[in-house]
């Protein structure tokens, strides 16, 4: 029987039981067919273009890996124990289909140069995936916003109300966040597909001729790697990728957190849509925002596998080390998280419904326009430390009188703070979001703006993300 194992020959004892099923991968590694039979087709075709296979062979190996394809693609892939990994299965299916011109698709490679390439070319197709997901998140965030661009809404700091803006300019504040992350795993994926390893083989190249920039060429690649053994050594590309999903996923989980406090009775800000709530099993009134809660919950687990596989790199010699079979779970865990949350986590968005008088009421409160007041007595001249301590005597005051500024009259106001005549549409919020008109504030006009901007992103290709937003162009702003 042919075996799925890619060595052998110099033992005289087959392998312990438990130390086989320890070096056995194939529960993983078979979720990277595709990539390892790219690698093969192209392997295959160099082999033939240099002599080293007969058209005839050439052919029965091509026709062998679109079998083993199909096999793959329809769940009906013969494994069996004896498959030390993805590639033993590939070899030993490839002879059992085609005969014995199925060995000679190993010439000239190694598992080492060949999982590299595996991985690369999973993590690139990953970086996409996420980077339409995210895309699906800031539309959601970015519809929302629209609908509520001149919707006044309490700004915190430290958690306590602290200056009125927009809802819309706060939901966009995530959307940003999340193009930042787009930029990030764009870079991943373009560093990824900078360098083609194919012919580095264990770790010394090859004594056969094969053309590494041809496989590049084959594969997608941009170019190949300068040193073969840093080729077989390097996952910086998965790292990347995960430290991307970690800070994609952080940003998901703090959007999770908002949500969550939004839905709770005590904020009432937001009511999440039936479909993304769930109820108790005991408490018939509940309505729970289970999504983003296992949105934030994941996100540990998403920067776990980012510090394991540093923590499985960190004390590698040069090249490979089978320590480096550990490199695929957790990346393949990180996306996995994320491809789940991500739809779920903007149905949620999409389905939020919004309290606008409640937001309205509560950012009007809280003396939320104290800042306002002294930036007013600036403009009359008085120097800001001074402003700063007489609107916050002011607010003591008041408070002493158990009242605070939005119950204070304006003339009040206005004889206390006897520079400002306009006392009253100073403790308007609707005119205090328009006087913050500045570029990058909440007024309405510039959410609307900052709106058309992204949208502008959203639908260009995401390579664009990793230019910034405002390019600096004093000329235009004087213009403007
Ligand atoms: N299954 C291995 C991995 O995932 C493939 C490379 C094995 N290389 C070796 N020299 N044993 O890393």
């Amino acid at each position: 029987m042919t075996q799925g194992r890619l060595w052998g020959g110099r033992f005289d004892e087959a392998p312990d039981e438990a130390a086989w099923r320890l070096g056995v991968s194939t529960d993983v590694d078979q979720r990277l067919w595709r990539e390892d039979l790219a690698g093969s087709r192209a392997h295959a075709d160099e082999l033939a273009r240099v002599g080293l296979l007969e058209p005839a062979e050439h052919d029965a190996i091509r026709s062998g890996l679109t079998a083993i394809a199909t096999e793959l693609e329809e769940g009906r892939f013969p494994w069996r124990d004896t498959d030390e990994d993805l590639h033993g299965a590939v070899e030993r299916r490839l002879i059992e289909l085609r005969g014995d011109v199925g060995g000679r698709l190993r010439a000239g490679r190694s598992r080492n140069d060949q999982i590299a390439n595996d991985l690369r070319l999973w993590c690139a197709e990953a970086a996409t995936s996420l980077i339409a997901r995210t895309r699906g998140l800031q539309r959601a965030l970015a519809d929302q916003a629209e609908a509520t661009a001149d919707w006044l809404c309490p700004g915190y700091t430290h958690l306590q109300r602290a200056q009125p803006t927009t809802l819309g300019q706060h939901l966009l504040a995530h959307a940003w966040a999340l193009d930042r992350d787009v930029g990030r795993l764009v870079d991943a994926r373009e560093r990824t597909l900078a360098t083609s390893v194919l012919g580095a083989g264990a770790l010394a190249g090859l004594t056969l001729p094969l053309d590494p920039a041809r496989y590049a060429a084959a594969l997608g690649y941009r170019g190949i790697a300068p040193n073969a053994m840093d080729a077989v050594a390097d996952r910086d590309f998965a790292v990347e990728l995960l430290s991307a999903a970690a800070m994609l996923a952080v940003h998901v989980s703090r959007l999770a957190e908002e949500i969550v406090l939004w839905a709770s009775e005590e904020f009432g800000w937001a009511r999440v849509g039936d479909a993304f709530s769930t109820g108790s099993s005991i408490m018939p009134q509940k309505r729970n925002p289970d999504v983003a809660e296992l949105a934030r919950g994941k996100t540990g687990r998403v920067i776990g596998d980012l510090v394991a596989l540093l923590t499985t790199l960190k004390g590698l010699p040069l090249t490979y080390d089978r320590d480096l079979q550990e490199d695929k779970a957790p990346v393949l865990d990180a996306v996995d998280a994320l491809e789940l949350v991500l739809p779920a986590l903007s149905g949620t968005v999409a389905s939020l419904a919004f309290d606008r008088e409640r937001l309205a009421a509560t950012a009007a409160g809280g003396g939320a326009l104290a800042t306002d007041l002294a930036e007013a007595l600036v403009r009359a001249g008085v120097p800001f430390r001074a402003a700063h301590e007489r609107v916050g005597e002011l607010v003591a005051r008041l408070e002493r009188e158990g009242r605070t500024l939005e119950d204070a009259e304006p003339h009040e106001v206005g004889s206390e703070l006897f520079e400002l005549d306009d006392a009253e549409a100073l403790l308007d919020p609707a005119q205090a979001l328009e006087r913050r008109d500045a570029v990058l504030g909440p007024a309405p006009a510039r959410v609307r703006a900052q709106l058309a901007l992204l949208r502008q992103r959203l639908d260009a290709d995401p390579v664009e993300a990793r230019q910034p937003p405002l390019p600096l162009d004093l000329e235009a702003e004087a213009e403007a």
